[in-house]
């Protein structure tokens, strides 16, 4: 098993890696400090590697993955109110650079933006994604800011275009932070937009079991391969010695918190080397690899009212499977 955090052990290979292997680095730390954990976990956003960002987009796609499909149905039936009710010559701001399906609908109903503006940690996917956008877009300044939105303080220091801003964060990706965590973020793009902003934000809403437990186990398992991605990335580029197929995917309804939980289920007692490092598996134990936050609707407006914002309008599908709100 693993002693003491090693991680400034000079003779660790991967400290001693050039500065643009930091997210090697990063990496390496958050999966030792996971597994050391009495319920082993990994942060979700290592999920999203390139094969993992792959499987995601073939997620969105699944039929039993009603969110991506709903969320934009919402959109193409109220983008006319949400439209009116956003004003003209808005300055876009988007969380992880989008320039998807959803980020054209909303920039080809808004009267004359001004600007968009993507944040996203990954120079190069900005530079890709934000090249089209400009391309189909000539009328619009297409703004690139490389940086972390989910830390606050360089979120709410950052600076934006004066005038009608309006965040988007489409996708219920804000269902995958915890509470705390929502609150502060909300919190540090109140502060960078300005009194005056207004948030467009898109919240999956919580429904039977069967229908959330099968839209994160498939019958293709694509989701489940997207779970034990993160295990395949470890092995390559953390020298790991997962067995996948002594693991499995499972994901569970916690009715308590709200969510539905993505676990890898060790299938028989087992120990994993990553760098060196061992970490023991019982039978039947799990690595926590996300949480899909499943909201009540009251319960998300009194999350985002700690956090400074009231709601304004909200619109949702005929089954009441999801829900797009813009706040102020
Ligand atoms: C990105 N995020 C909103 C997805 C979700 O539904 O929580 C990630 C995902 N995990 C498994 N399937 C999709």
């Amino acid at each position: 098993m693993r002693g003491d955090n090693q991680t400034d052990s000079p003779e660790d290979p991967l400290v001693n890696e050039p500065a643009e292997n930091n997210q090697r680095t990063a990496f390496y730390s958050d999966v030792v400090a996971g597994l050391s954990q009495d319920q082993k976990t990994l942060p979700c956003r290592w999920l999203y590697d390139q094969r993992g960002s792959e499987l995601f987009e073939a997620i969105t796609d699944l039929p039993e993955y009603y969110p991506t499909r709903t969320e934009v149905a919402i959109f193409k039936q109220h983008l006319p109110a949400m439209a009116a009710a956003i004003g003209s010559q808005a300055h876009v701001v988007e969380f992880g650079a989008g320039a998807g399906t959803k980020t054209r609908l909303l920039l080809d109903a808004l009267t004359a933006p001004k600007s968009y503006v993507a944040i996203d940690i990954s120079a190069d996917f900005l530079a890709s994604s934000m090249a089209s956008l400009a391309a189909a877009y000539p009328a619009l300044e297409v703004i690139s800011r490389v940086g972390d939105f989910m830390q606050s303080a360089e979120m709410a220091t950052m600076q934006l275009p004066e005038g009608n801003r309006l965040a988007f964060f489409p996708g219920s990706t804000i269902g995958n932070l915890l509470d705390d965590e929502i609150i502060a973020f909300l919190r540090s793009v109140r502060t960078a937009l300005g009194e005056d902003g207004q948030f467009l934000i898109g919240f999956d809403l919580v429904k039977s079991e069967d229908i959330l437990v099968l839209a994160y186990d498939d019958a293709a398992g694509v989701t489940a391969a997207f779970n034990l991605n993160l295990l395949t990335r470890i092995n390559l580029e953390l020298d790991g010695s997962f067995d996948l197929e002594s693991f499995t995917h499972e994901a569970r309804w916690n009715d308590r918190d709200g969510r539905i939980e993505m676990h890898l289920v060790s299938g028989r007692a087992q120990t994993v080397g990553v760098n060196g490092d061992l970490f023991n598996f019982k039978a039947g134990e799990t690595i926590h690899t996300e949480n899909s936050r499943k909201f009540k609707m009251d319960s998300f407006i009194a999350l985002t009212a700690e956090a400074g914002w009231t709601f304004k309008e909200t619109w949702t599908d005929d089954k009441g499977y999801f829900a797009v709100a813009l706040m102020g």
